[in-house]
């Protein structure tokens, strides 16, 4: 199997490459240009087959990785007090500079591309609620909130939105210079904020419909979003008696947060070899959460895509392979989102499938397969599944499978007509009695006890879920790497975002905090 000689046409197959401007065209091919073939070619690599790429990994590798990436997420310690790997921090750059100089040192096996977009992130630095005086505790500022008006408490009552506030009519004229309150549903957290904020609201809270806190986001910043908390239905269900039975309800809102928009960067290795026209893609993002160095999330996808993408360089594939280290997945998937929005419908159609690497090695496992079929996901989609599920069988292990709901990377690709899935190990929710019947482990305890947390370090991997795990994403790439026979083909209708409206009805995740 001889190397392909690079062309212009190769190049344009990096999909967003060709939707960019010259100036905003990303770093292309820093390697040397790939020689004309030659009769005295090196030795031709051996086709990859699934065994053989499996039998390149190990825990050895994979745990010098992670401990490598953890001294990368020091380098944030100045600024941020403890090591993290967030959009705009130094660990965040070195991460990058670290993916992109191991793929540069394998030569010119692949096409390299930085893909950089503009995120917009927030930060809240304090924030309180005060209803009737009382701290109200389980308030949460959302995700990209605005803060309150200098910065400073602001007062008013509790006004009741009719509905569930997604009109704007449901928002009375008494809202003016008081605090909206509106329950939960049926349309986004920001859409309810920028209704509120058109209102002349000073502050809004939206409660949940459910017992809970909501854990939510505004989303894309909009002028008219007010400072806004999320608010569990058990805290507000006293409340809202109260104001229907029409009793006047004071408080205080107060938040201090920015928002900005930041440059960060996609990277992007897309084989040299293998027909450039059907591609293999798959994912996991670069970055962290500020509040920890996120090495289960995502150290241990990305780390793991490195490696399989090392090891990949000493066979030679029928289909390219394209590996992407999404940047802003915590911001709300920002990276994938950014590469499927300027994807033109011609590149999309080359990706024949997309699969997430998202949190591999918790330490209190379960081995997750997304659940996506194809009555509601693009065709395909239940293929890929299905061949997760295989494996785990195939090694004497048990699976569970877990909602398909728009909380990584494989949204936009979903919402895009790609077909798409993924494995992980679990996040903040507990282990069940029955699955620690089925993986081990403890039950009444997260799957990462420290998801989203300042110990997601080293330390908090389980290396045995890692290794299998890692031997699981490098037989998806071999298998499909050598050949899509019998999975679906991509259509044009595929391509629309309609193809994916079943899917974007159900979904109420984008990325890890709720937006409905
Ligand atoms: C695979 O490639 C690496 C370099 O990435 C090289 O060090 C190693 O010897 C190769 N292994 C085989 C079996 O060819
Ligand atoms: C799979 O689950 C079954 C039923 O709970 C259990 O008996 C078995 O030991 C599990 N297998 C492994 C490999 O953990
Ligand atoms: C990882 O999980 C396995 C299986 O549950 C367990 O035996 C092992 O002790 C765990 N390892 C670590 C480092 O937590
Ligand atoms: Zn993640």
């Amino acid at each position: 199997m001889g190397l392909k000689r690079i062309t212009i046409a190769s190049l344009a197959t990096l999909g967003a490459v060709s939707a960019l401007s010259a100036e905003q065209r990303p770093l292309v091919d820093d390697a040397p240009p790939h020689p004309p073939i030659s009769g005295d070619s090196p030795s031709p690599k051996p086709l990859v087959n699934s065994e053989d790429l499996q039998a390149t990994i190990s825990t050895e590798a994979l745990l010098s990785r992670a401990k490598r990436l953890f001294k990368i997420a020091q380098r944030s310690q100045e600024e941020y007090n403890h090591p993290t790997r967030v959009i705009g921090s130094e660990g965040h750059l070195a991460t990058l500079d670290y993916i992109y100089s191991a793929l540069a040192a394998l030569g010119d096996y692949y096409t390299l591309s930085k893909q950089p977009f503009p995120a917009v992130t927030g930060a809240v630095y304090e924030s309180r609620l005060l209803i009737d005086l009382a701290l109200a505790e389980s308030a949460s500022p959302m995700g990209l909130t605005p803060p309150t008006k200098d910065k400073q408490p602001v007062d008013g009552n509790l006004v009741l939105v009719a509905n569930e506030g997604c009109d704007a009519a449901d928002y009375p004229s008494s809202l003016k210079g008081n605090i909206a309150f509106i329950q939960r549903g049926t349309c986004p957290f920001g859409t309810k904020s920028a209704h509120a904020g058109q209102a002349g609201a000073v502050a809004a809270v939206v409660f949940n419909y459910e017992d809970g806190p909501v854990a939510g986001t505004l989303g894309t910043p909009s002028p008219d979003h007010v400072a806004t908390f999320g608010l569990s239905g058990v805290e507000a269900a006293p409340v809202v008696a109260r104001l229907k039975a029409g009793e006047t309800v004071p408080a205080s809102a107060y938040i201090d947060a920015t928002v900005d928009t930041i440059t960060t960067t996609n990277i992007i290795a897309q084989t040299r070899g293998g027909d450039p026209e059907h591609c293999v893609m798959l994912g996991g993002h670069s970055d962290s959460v500020a509040e920890g160095p996120g090495i289960n999330d995502d150290g241990s996808g990305s780390l793991t895509l490195l490696e399989v993408a090392t090891q990949l360089a000493n066979f030679s594939v029928n289909n390219c392979v394209r590996f992407a280290w999404w940047a802003g997945e915590e911001e709300g998937l920002l990276g994938s989102d950014y590469y499927v929005d300027v994807l033109p419908a011609e590149e999309n159609l080359k990706i024949r499938l997309f699969m997430d690497y998202d949190m591999l090695a918790s330490p209190n496992f379960a081995y997750q397969v997304y659940d996506a079929r194809d009555a509601v996901n693009p065709v395909g989609s239940q293929a890929l599944r299905d061949l997760y599920v295989d494996w785990y069988v195939q090694q004497g292990l048990n699976y569970t499978f877990i909602p398909f709901d728009g909380r990584s990377d494989y949204d936009g690709f979903i919402r895009h007509g790609i077909p798409g899935g993924g494995i992980a190990t679990g996040a903040e929710g507990i282990k069940t009695k029955e699955e620690v019947a089925l993986f081990g482990g403890e039950h009444g305890v997260p799957y990462d006890v420290c998801y989203h947390a300042i110990c997601d370090t080293v330390s908090n991997l389980n290396l045995t879920a890692w290794e299998l795990n890692t031997k699981l994403v490098a037989h998806s790439v071999a298998t499909y790497a050598r050949s899509f026979e019998g999975f679906p083909e991509r259509t044009l209708e595929d391509a629309s975002i309609k193809a994916a409206g079943a899917y974007a009805k159900g979904a109420k995740y984008h990325g890890s905090k709720l937006f409905i």
